[in-house]
């Protein structure tokens, strides 16, 4: 199968560039040229109507829409950049996919629910509290009205990433590791998947099919608790963590406290089981082992 992936050098398009090239043709493209090892590379910014024509002309089977803005506060203070990349960007390649008749993935996230409830399933309505849940919420919106055939996904994701970038899992073991104090907020839950292991039920959804819109998240927990089960998992002194409120925190953008998602329609309908916070973990301490890491950011 051909896949394309969008922001190659993110996090998520990285890993699954890194992943999928083991058995399929992967086509990694990036605002900058991308160098992923095993894929085919190219510069293909969102915004650039020529660059968008490659995705018509290679017509790919899949094509998975990583790239995105997806500094929360960057986003705040950005906005019009922040719409130009996550809607109309979104807009884009979504067109570019229907053009060359591909299965459109398109990833979207938890930051568009407003965290008063929590749990939210794919019938609850967005409410984003900043600029980036809005801005990921309006292409939600055109994708699923425009694109039937096209494919929503809400994550929240942690993983090794391929640039020097920490993902929130990254930092936290970064700081443990070094003996570095650090705060980790207690009344702010989300429900943080692999992405591995997203990678792995993302093919399943296109294999089974799927179109509409699916969450796919790990187990509910606070940022406090995630902390701490890095630190046990990776043998290191939890008293490093010290407990914070979300209050206390000087953010930018507003956050919601509870972002957690129902992933069950997926859990029903997926053959991929999807890691508890400590499988994941687990997971995540062991491809450190593998090498995987060098894997990852091997250049072409
Ligand atoms: N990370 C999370 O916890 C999380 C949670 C929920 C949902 N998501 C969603 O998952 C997707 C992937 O997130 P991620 O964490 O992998 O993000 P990321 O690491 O920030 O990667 C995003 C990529 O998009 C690229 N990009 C930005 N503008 C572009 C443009 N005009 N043309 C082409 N590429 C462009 C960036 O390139 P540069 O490096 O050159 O800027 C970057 O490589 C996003 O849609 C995000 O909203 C992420």
């Amino acid at each position: 199968m051909n896949i394309l992936i969008t922001g190659a050098e993110g996090l998520l398009g990285s890993n699954l560039c890194v992943l999928y090239s083991a058995g399929h043709t992967v086509y990694a493209t990036g605002r900058n040229f991308p160098s992923i090892n095993r894929c085919i590379n190219l510069k293909l910014d969102i915004l650039s109507p020529s660059d968008i024509c490659q995705i018509v002309q290679i017509r790919p089977n899949l094509v998975i829409h990583c790239a995105a803005l997806t500094n929360v506060d960057y986003c705040e203070e950005y906005p019009d950049d922040a719409w130009k990349v996550n809607v109309e960007g979104a807009k884009n390649v979504m067109i570019a996919s229907q053009l060359s008749q591909s299965n459109f993935v398109h990833i979207s996230t938890d930051a568009v629910f407003d965290g008063k409830k929590g749990g939210y399933d794919e019938s609850d309505e967005p409410k984003p509290l900043n600029v980036y849940g809005k801005t990921k919420h309006e292409a939600e919106k055109i994708i699923l009205a425009t694109m039937p055939s096209a494919t929503v996904i809400r994550t929240n994701i942690y993983g090794w990433n391929r640039k020097q970038k920490h993902s929130l899992a990254e930092w936290m073991l970064y700081n443990l590791e070094n003996g570095i104090s650090f705060q980790a907020i207690t009344d702010l839950f989300f429900s943080p998947l692999l992405v591995n292991n997203l990678a792995d039920a993302l093919l399943e959804i296109h294999s089974v099919q799927y179109h509409g819109l699916l969450h796919i998240a790990g187990e509910c927990c606070s940022k406090f608790q995630f902390a701490e089960s890095i630190a046990e998992i990776f043998k290191m002194d939890p008293s490093l963590i010290r407990q914070a409120m979300m209050d206390e925190i000087p953010f930018k953008a507003p956050r919601a406290k509870n972002m957690c998602l129902n992933a069950k329609k997926s859990a029903a309908l997926l053959k991929t089981k999807v890691y508890s916070i400590r499988e994941g973990l687990l997971q995540f301490r062991s491809l450190r082992e593998q090498g995987y890491i060098n894997e990852l950011r091997a250049t072409a």
